[in-house]
């Protein structure tokens, strides 16, 4: 049984998805189970990818992470995301070379949750 919001990665090829309506049957990709990204929310080590909220005003800025993450070719923050209070959900796409910190228009109060996807690291949350 999916849940909704829950994302899968296929260890084989690569593919990334996330579930937007529940469901019974298990996610197969290339004939294998796609595993469960869980949400890290703890920081080890040097590099750092749990999302840093700055409220400014009426908007947002998101930071990944305390220290600057990479964003190059083969080792980037691919998007981020805030959860609302309310339900919605803002989900803004990265690419290699970006600065790795996104603005939202959304108060620091509505917020619910971020979380950021690394493509070597997975799956990252406040
Ligand atoms: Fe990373």
């Amino acid at each position: 049984m999916t849940q909704k919001k829950q994302i899968y990665k296929c260890n084989v090829c690569g593919n990334v998805v996330e579930v937007l309506h529940e469901g019974a049957g298990e996610l197969v990709c290339c004939g294998e189970p796609m595993e469960l990204l869980e949400e890290i929310k703890e920081d080890k080590g040097a590099e750092k990818h749990v999302p840093q909220i700055t409220g400014e005003g009426d908007s947002i800025k998101v930071n990944i992470g305390s220290v600057p993450h990479p964003m190059e070719g083969d080792h980037y923050i691919e998007w981020a995301e805030v959860q609302k209070k309310d339900g919605k959900i803002i989900k803004k796409f990265l690419k290699p070379n970006d600065k790795p910190e996104v603005g939202f228009n959304c108060k620091e109060a509505e917020v619910n949750k971020v979380r950021i996807y690394c493509n070597v690291h997975g799956l990252w949350s406040t």
